[in-house]
């Protein structure tokens, strides 16, 4: 997310476009408003024309040292040599004039990008690997597009470093579901094989500005998705989890070649189960395949979407057909589809939906905790990872 800190609350309205529409407007400073303190998820503070030069200095130089993935942008009236000097040599990124919309928006796409490179350099000096999840069932239509997008979205809102990555090569529709304008695709990513970088990813991944999520969608031409190696997959996958906490998969309804690359390196698979005989019969196979495989039971659960259809089937027959039980059930809702069709995830359009609230409880129970993801006290909305020790 990005802080806009300027003096007048309609900034807002002047810079909401370029900055992606998600901007948080603050008008006292950002160490009084203690955003940047209290929410992990800020990536980005953009200085507003008004706010003075000592000020906006001051701030990029204490963020340089204790957070320096945080980007900070400076706008100004007029660019002028000795402000821009001074600026620069504290750390500020780019000073940009205040009525150039392109560059401002410019400018913060570079800085998004530079931020996940440096997130990367530091994952990698130490800190614990990020957990890939993959959502996954050989039927299609079940809602694995709905409950990974959602699930991410939840992920990366709850302050957690969040990429999520369509491997439904040859008709992913995350793109369309987030309404995004993707820079890349996965696509883009063959030229790289062999010596794919933070960099090389972070030209292919778009930010969904009202959540901070990452995404690498799947290519706009299905007749792409014959040429992506498999083993690109799985650098791909081991390059995104040094640098972020989550990397969630949404899949094609089969076993392609893909998706058994990542499954091979997923932390947990979540797979998805509806009320239907065929859907059922096709997890059991699923499962079955998965055994063979040699994937760890304990590493997959059973997720039953619109577990309240009335179709004359029930939740313990599923159990009972799979002989596992059912770790979280997501409703039915007409919102849905509703949703998906306007481009926005429900758990943003209607977060006290039922619905919302099972795909949040599912995240937290199967997910966050699941990977020893606890709370930090003191702040409701910052969330600190620390992995549980192996
Ligand atoms: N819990 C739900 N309630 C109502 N409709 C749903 C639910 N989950 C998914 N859908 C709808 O079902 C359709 C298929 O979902 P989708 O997520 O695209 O499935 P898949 O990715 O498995 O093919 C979509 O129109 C979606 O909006
Ligand atoms: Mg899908």
């Amino acid at each position: 997310m990005t802080i806009l800190w300027d003096a007048r609350p309609a900034a807002v309205d002047t810079y909401g476009f370029a900055l992606g529409g998600a901007a948080e407007v603050i008008q006292a400073g950002p160490r009084e408003s203690r955003l940047l303190e209290e929410d992990a998820s800020h990536t980005l503070v953009v200085i507003g024309p008004d706010i003075p030069l000592a000020s906006a200095c001051e701030l990029a130089e204490r963020e340089r040292v204790e957070r320096p993935e945080l980007g900070v942008i400076l706008l100004r009236h007029r660019l002028e040599v000795t402000t821009l000097a001074q600026a620069l040599r504290s750390g500020v990124r780019e000073v940009v004039q205040a009525d150039d919309q392109p560059a401002i928006a410019e400018s913060v796409r570079r800085s998004e990008s530079l931020t996940v490179a440096l997130a990367g350099a530091h994952a990698a000096g130490g800190a614990s690997e990020g957990k890939v999840v993959t959502v996954f069932s050989a039927k299609g239509g079940v809602g694995k597009t709905t409950l990974s997008v959602n699930l991410a979205v939840h992920l990366a809102l709850s302050g957690a470093r969040t990429l999520l990555v369509d491997l439904d090569l040859m008709f992913g529709d995350v793109a369309i579901s987030l309404q995004l304008e993707p820079r890349g695709s996965i696509g883009d990513l063959v030229s790289m094989a062999g010596h794919l970088d933070a960099q090389g990813l972070a030209s292919v991944t778009t930010t969904h500005a009202a959540s901070g999520l990452h995404v690498v969608t799947a290519p706009s031409d299905p007749g792409e998705a014959e040429r992506v190696p498999s083993p690109l997959v799985v650098e791909l996958l081991r390059e995104a989890r040094t640098h972020y906490d989550y990397v969630v998969l949404d899949t094609p309804p089969s076993f392609t070649e893909h998706v058994l690359a990542a499954l091979d390196v997923s932390d947990l698979t979540l797979l998805i189960a509806t009320l239907d005989i065929p859907a059922i019969k096709n997890l059991r196979l699923v499962i079955n395949t998965l055994d063979t495989l040699g994937a760890s039971a304990d590493s997959r659960c059973v997720v039953l979407n619109r577990s309240d259809a009335k179709v004359g089937l029930r939740a313990d027959d599923v159990e009972a057909a799979l002989k596992r039980p059912i770790a979280a059930s997501v409703p039915s809702s007409l919102s849905v589809p509703a949703s998906t069709n306007r481009g926005v995830p429900i758990l943003l359009d209607e977060p006290r939906s039922p619905v919302s609230l099972a795909i949040r409880g599912l995240a937290d129970a199967e997910i966050r905790s699941r990977f020893g993801e606890q709370p930090r006290t003191g702040s409701k909305r910052s969330f600190g990872l620390r992995w549980s020790k192996k």
